[in-house]
């Protein structure tokens, strides 16, 4: 393997060199070292997305995230808590579930048996001495929050204390798509070939949406353009848009929903951002023509045409909520070069497949759009990996890639000065 010559220099010295306004260096991409100083520094201290509410329906029901070396366990309680704790197990620690999903009664570790509650309470082990105190060996937890059906752990001892604020924030914009009555009509995997940073900074610009024509169609590709940089040739987009955008607005303020966008992406530990936009053409859904996917409507809404609600949050996910469905993005660090991109769709709890929407018809843009996004994020991983790969300028559309950028460079510095 070819070792770069900047391979070589320490994370702090490349945290210290960063060019604003640029790409990062090489390393940050493809770097084994950095990748575990991402989990390390990013990851394990900040509150990331971990599902929706919607995956845990009954007691008993769980999944498990892996993080690096970490394995989190997510499930929910007898009390309908949603309950987190490190799946391993407190007598010779093994990892107790291994599946990604699934429903138990209690948590039984396969090797020796300890059994736990879903409370995380140790409920039995055998053949233990008399004086053996189960109280001293439940699992170990970790931090939980749910905002408006919306699951958020952090692995940090001390998780970044502006969660409340974030949440009480965000919690009226996310709580009018009721998604705690939601039901996932959809879940789907992919890795991209690339690292975790290039699948943020795509998500963060539409720079790049000509290549996407399925979501063209219905979404307008102007996002984070001002009125002075919309290239001559999306003019007629752009008045389309701004006719839509007025009377979307009309539309927030006669049913009382938060419109004002936040954005609040580089200094805090809680990166994240709302937005209320129009969708083009009939401007319901995410559909070839703009129309609702869904029948029955997620949200208790007397119209359908509400655009989307589009929320992002930083390091791992973003999400649109429209009336008729929510789709949720979540970003999961495998390797150096490899994320997995979970994409969830959700509908109201009772509407039925094949009578209140078909699948295909639901699912379709974003399919398309994630696997040109995996492309896209590939090649770029193809050319940061090269020797002749140096930093490049963003524009002023990819403003938000730089924010993004910064933010991390900023995490990466408070955990390198460290307490
Ligand atoms: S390691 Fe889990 S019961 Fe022994
Ligand atoms: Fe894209």
């Amino acid at each position: 393997m070819t070792v770069h010559a900047s391979d070589t220099t320490t994370p702090a010295a490349l945290v210290a060199r960063r060019t604003p306004g640029h790409s990062l260096e090489a390393p940050f991409y493809v770097s084994d070292a950095l990748f575990r100083l991402d989990v390390d520094a990013v990851f394990a201290r900040s509150w990331i997305f971990a599902a929706a509410e919607a995956e845990l329906p009954e007691p008993g029901d769980y999944i498990t995230l892996t993080l690096g070396a970490y394995s989190v366990l997510v499930v929910r309680d007898d009390d309908e808590e949603v309950r987190a704790f490190h799946n391993v197990c407190r007598h010779r620690g093994a990892r107790i579930l291994n599946d990604e999903r699934g429903s138990v009664g209690n948590i039984v570790c396969g090797y020796h048996h300890w059994t736990y509650g879903v409370d995380g309470t140790l409920l039995h082990a055998e053949s233990q001495p008399p004086d053996f105190d189960r109280s001293c060996f439940g699992l170990r937890s970790v931090h939980v929050r749910t905002v408006a059906g919306l699951v958020f752990l952090s692995l940090a001892a001390e998780p970044p204390a502006d969660f409340d604020e974030f949440a009480a924030r965000v919690e009226p914009y996310l709580a009018p798509h009721n998604l705690a009555r939601a039901k996932v009509a959809q879940q789907i995997d992919l890795v991209e070939h690339g690292n975790w940073k290039l699948t943020m900074e795509n998500n963060r610009e539409c720079y790049h949406c000509a290549g996407h024509p399925e979501l063209q169609r219905c979404y307008f590709p102007l996002y984070n353009f001002t009125e002075d940089e919309v290239p001559p040739g999306m003019r007629a987009t752009f008045e389309r848009f701004q006719k839509a955008d007025a009377e979307a607005r009309a539309t927030y303020e006669s049913l009382g929903l938060p419109y004002a966008t936040i954005e609040e992406l580089v200094e805090r530990p809680t990166g994240f951002r709302v937005q209320r936009e129009p969708l083009d053409l009939a401007g319901e859904s995410f559909t070839p023509d703009g129309k609702a996917a869904v029948r029955r409507l997620l949200a208790d809404f007397p119209t359908a045409r509400l655009g989307h609600l589009g929320f992002h949050l930083q390091p791992n996910a973003w999400f649109h909520f429209l009336a008729d469905h929510a789709v949720l993005f979540s970003v999961v660090p495998l390797a150096a070069d490899r994320t997995l991109v979970r994409t969830t769709w959700l509908v109201h709890a009772d509407a039925e497949e094949g009578i209140d929407y078909d699948l295909d018809s639901l699912t379709g843009v974003w399919v398309a759009t994630n696997e040109q996004d995996a492309v896209f994020v590939s090649r770029a991983q193809l050319g940061v990996g090269s020797p002749a790969y140096v930093p490049g300028p963003y524009s002023p559309t990819e403003s938000q890639v730089e924010d993004f950028v910064t933010w991390y460079i900023n995490r990466l510095t408070a955990h390198l000065e460290g307490p």
